[in-house]
């Protein structure tokens, strides 16, 4: 199953940082890059601080309890100590609005 949803006005978004957005049983961290928003979830895989408040660099956010860094775009932790990715959101910006798809796969792996 999947379902769009619209989260917010491009402009709304802080550039450089991330906001956490609760869409149903989702819990996700967004991230505008300039005109680049990324989304994924906001649980770190290792012991589940808020990824949304971790700090950016380039297309990495560094969780704020232990340090590791995940890519933006894939999920990935680049560096210890977490080792499972999170899940990502297609995310799309229509005429100034962003809209985040939810589909079957992120659902499956957030529940990991
Ligand atoms: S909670 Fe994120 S690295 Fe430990």
């Amino acid at each position: 199953m999947s379902a769009t949803v619209r989260i917010a006005a491009l402009d709304e978004l802080p550039d450089g940082r991330g906001v956490r957005v609760d869409v149903g049983e989702h819990r996700i961290a967004v991230f505008r890059i300039g005109e680049s928003v990324y989304a994924i979830g906001d649980r770190c895989s290792h012991a589940e601080a808020s990824l949304s408040e971790g700090e950016v660099f380039d297309t990495d956010v560094e969780c704020p309890r232990h340090g590791s860094e995940f890519d933006l775009v894939t999920g990935v932790p680049d560096s210890l100590p977490a080792t499972r990715p999170v899940p990502v959101y297609r995310v799309s910006v229509v005429d100034g609005d962003v809209y985040l798809a939810l589909d079957a796969s992120a659902e499956q792996k957030e529940s990991i």
